[in-house]
């Protein structure tokens, strides 16, 4: 039976810091709370998932030399939606989320190198939750490097939320209302395409 057999869209969450009580974690949890879904919850650090060594074994074979994320790509492939939470590091992702975007060159090579148009049959909504110590930083960076990786796996960045300034209780932004009206159209999302 296919995680996504049942009656509710299923959602794969990914948080990509390591701090389980961090601002990015909690606004997961704010923005998953307003959906109707099932969650299949990863943690970039508790996975352990080995960096891409560029062995471009994907370019001979649709898949990946390495097998400890073949669990990952099974639900990643199932999945109606993928919510992304994490802090921004340096510009980017922390190098165990890095490392997650990284290894999806199996579809990039399967699209390119196979010929397989596309990899991933299925078209999902991507949620990506921000948390950043700069009151300066919008997100940019890390949507961009996403967006890049998107187009080769089906997936479409529909919304964006950005925590900033966190560094100082005085710059911190206010994200409550965002969660709440994207949440509603990530979820209306899933009801017109589920
Ligand atoms: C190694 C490291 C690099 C960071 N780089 C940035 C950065 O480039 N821009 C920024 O705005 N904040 C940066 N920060 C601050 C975090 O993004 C910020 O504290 C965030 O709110 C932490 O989220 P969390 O509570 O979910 O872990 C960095 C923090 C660390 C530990």
């Amino acid at each position: 039976m296919s995680i996504t057999d049942g009656m509710k869209p299923v959602i794969m969450t990914i948080t990509g810091g390591p701090r389980k009580e961090g601002d990015s974690a909690g606004m997961l949890r704010r923005f998953t709370r307003e959906l109707d879904v099932r969650l299949v919850e990863y943690s970039a650090y508790d996975s352990g998932f080995a960096p891409c060594t560029d062995c471009r074994a994907c370019r001979q074979f649709e898949g990946c030399a390495m097998d400890d994320m073949d669990g990952f790509f099974a639900d990643f492939e199932a999945v109606d939606g993928i919510v992304i939470a994490s802090p921004v590091y340096n510009m980017s992702f922390p190098a165990p989320m890095k490392a997650i975007l990284d290894r999806m060159q199996r579809y990039y090579s399967a699209r390119f190198f196979l010929g397989k148009r596309p990899p991933i049959v299925k078209r999902r909504p991507v949620a990506l939750l921000l948390s950043a110590g700069s009151e300066e930083e919008d997100g940019e960076t890390a949507s961009r490097q996403l967006e890049r990786i998107f187009t080769v796996t089906n997936c479409e960045l529909v919304s964006r939320i950005v925590l900033f300034g966190t560094d100082h209780p005085f710059t911190r932004s206010e994200t409550e209302g965002e969660i709440l009206r994207k949440a509603a159209e990530f979820g209306a999302w899933l009801t017109v395409h589920h």
